[in-house]
């Protein structure tokens, strides 16, 4: 985050705070911050969360100042230590850089910096860049220059901001593949990563381009491209306030994001429908020709979003009859994956910048692939740089394990096949009418497993202890079990598995001894085929060897309870829709248990909420 503002109005420092506060789920090894006061750089920065910092500055005031920039940090190169933590000095202390990202060339850099006698204070790659940013003004005399000048010698993804003592009145920043926004104020103007750095100050911003660098004065903004020929910004309005990012009442974030569900899937839904009840999704951007002659559909997520992913490829494939393919972004692009004009790719992301996804669909265009973007962020780089968008509405996810987002991804997924199906007249009105009928059901339900979680809660407590938890499902139950485990694991750090349950004979069911916790998530018994009586099989095979047996399925479903310790029951819909349901219990165990071990369940060891490196 960056600020220059009127010194009447706001204090730098303040704003910074506010912002590194809203912006600390990015990442939180580390914190720091400088201001210009007095013709000099002031500077505070701590390893450890967002608190260590604020109590440095307490014991250590800083000068008011009207400028400065601010950094939290997830650790890539150099560990999480003070002197690791950003920002990084050059031009003899007088220049201040903090940076996202990785400079890859940073070796052969420092190598030529040694040479020319620089000396070093950290292990960062950040460090370099400010050298060659100190070198470049003392050369120039101008902090934009010196800024296009360095990063024109540096590879890979960074956004970089700088200030500098002999330039008081700006920030200078310079974004490649990293996020960056502007926000306009009055009399005062600001850079952050997203637009939650600044949301308390504006909601108008400015996105940029690749490779642009950008100078923010009290009054001024001017954007040049990194060969110095000038360029605009594409203003936005932010659809969200301050409020819509703070808790609201509960503890942490995860448990408003949980309990934010209905009606994130209420938003998602919103407007998508004419009056006689087709669907509209007009700001997909790709014509409808081009979309009926899709021949093959790859998605392309990590993490949470991936099992969004996986499940939009059951439904998909049901509705449209388009194969569709699931895959890691990261793994995607190194496999030489067949693409062609009519491959579609659909990316999901709730941030919109996590670098793989980005990588891949970039990849994917440049194979000739049309690209679909489900993103939950306005103005960020994937549907930015994608052919068609359908943004998720879950409003700001701040907790870094994602649950709103998830499950507006999948409902954003069936709205896109549901779409595609009539697109292509694979089904009648009326049929896609009655499932959007059932969607629209779904935050209700949701709501009525919120009104009940205390089971829940207190099977979670009862469980705290547990060294390792297996989760089963088939179907679009085997998503929602590996999400169950993936938040276990994210939030409890405890080792959790999820397995398609037809899987569990062909090894798993090894690990299964007295007393194994076992999650089974039970598909409807009014589902396809035998299903169901496969699941329930699979109870019986873990039981006879000693697990303990938790479902989650169908109210009304009898037939679990005798092979269940617990069972948590689900409001009936669709069996396609059961994600929507099935998933939140889950969600509720996970943030119960990590909280009962005492952690903290908003910013679990070790993650970042966007993850903006590859
Ligand atoms: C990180 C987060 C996960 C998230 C994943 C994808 O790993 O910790 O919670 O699911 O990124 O994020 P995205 O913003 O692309 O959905």
């Amino acid at each position: 985050i960056g600020v220059p503002q009127k010194i009447s109005e706001h204090q730098a420092l303040d704003v910074l705070m506010e912002g590194l506060r809203r912006l600390e789920y990015r990442g939180y090894d580390s914190a720091g911050v400088a201001t210009v006061a007095d013709g000099q750089i002031q500077a505070r920065k701590k390893s450890g969360k967002l608190a260590n910092l604020i109590a440095e500055i307490e014991a250590q005031p800083l000068t008011p100042a009207s400028v400065g920039i601010g950094h939290t940090r997830w650790a890539t190169h150099g560990g999480p230590t003070d002197q690791n933590a950003h920002p990084h000095y050059g031009d003899e202390g007088k220049l201040a850089v903090i940076h996202n990202g990785i400079i890859e060339n940073f070796a052969p850099l420092k190598q030529k910096l040694d040479a020319a006698d620089e000396s070093f204070d950290s292990q960062t790659d950040t460090e370099v860049a400010a050298k060659l940013i100190g070198q470049a003004f003392q050369q120039t005399g101008d902090l934009t220059e010196a800024m296009r000048q360095a990063v024109n010698e540096l590879e890979g993804a960074f956004t970089l901001l700088a200030v500098h003592a002999d330039q008081p009145d700006r920030v200078v920043a310079a974004r490649r593949n990293s996020p960056l926004v502007v926000g306009l104020g009055e009399d005062e103007n600001f850079l952050g990563s997203d637009v939650s750095g600044f949301i308390d100050f504006t909601r108008e911003a400015v996105e940029l381009e690749q490779d642009q660098i950008v100078t923010i004065t009290t009054d001024d903004v001017a954007i040049i491209n990194f060969d110095g020929s000038p360029a605009e910004g594409k203003r936005f309005h932010v659809d969200w306030d301050a409020a819509a990012a703070e808790k609201d009442g509960y503890d942490t974030f995860m448990e408003k994001e949980i309990n934010d569900q209905p009606k994130a899937v209420e938003d998602t839904l919103l407007g998508r429908t004419d009056a006689s009840g087709r669907l509209i999704l007009d700001e997909l951007r790709i014509d409808a020709e081009e979309l009926k002659g899709i021949a093959k559909i790859i998605v392309l997520a990590c993490g949470t979003a991936a099992y969004a992913g996986m499940v939009a490829k059951y439904a998909i494939e049901h509705w449209t009859r388009i194969p569709v393919e699931v895959e890691l972004a990261h793994e995607f692009r190194y496999r030489d994956p067949i693409i062609d004009e009519n491959t579609l790719i659909v990316s999901v992301s709730q941030s919109g910048e996590t670098m793989d996804t980005l990588m891949a669909v970039r990849y994917a265009k440049e194979q000739g692939a049309r690209t679909l973007a489900i993103c939950n962020t306005n103005g960020s780089t994937i549907p930015r740089e994608s052919d068609a968008v359908l943004y998720t509405h879950a409003g700001p996810e701040i907790a870094v394990a994602s649950t709103k987002a998830f499950l507006a991804q999948i409902t954003a997924a069936y709205l896109l096949g549901l779409y595609l199906a009539q697109l292509r007249g694979q089904m009648f009105t009326g049929e896609i009418q009655d499932i959007l009928a059932d969607l629209h059901k779904i935050p209700g339900k949701i709501q009525q497993i919120l009104d009940n979680a205390d089971q829940i809660k207190d099977l979670a407590r009862a469980m705290a202890d547990s060294p390792s938890v297996l989760f089963l499902g088939r179907h679009v139950g085997y998503p929602v079990a590996m999400e169950g485990a993936l938040k276990l694991k994210e939030l409890a750090y405890i080792h959790a598995e999820g397995f398609a349950a037809g899987e569990l004979k062909h090894g798993p069911i090894a690990l299964i001894e007295d007393g194994q916790p076992v999650f089974v998530v039970v598909p409807s018994p009014r589902g396809r085929d035998s299903l169901h009586g496969k699941v329930v099989s699979n109870i019986q095979e873990v039981r006879a060897r000693g697990a303990n047996a938790i479902t989650v399925a169908e109210e009304g479903d009898d037939s679990v309870t005798e092979f269940s310790s617990t069972v948590f029951f689900v409001p009936e819909t669709q069996p396609l829709l059961m994600p929507l349901l099935a998933t939140v219990p889950l969600q509720i165990f996970a943030c119960a248990l990590a909280s009962e071990k005492g952690y903290d369940v908003d910013q679990p060891r070790n993650l970042a909420k966007s993850v903006t490196v590859e």
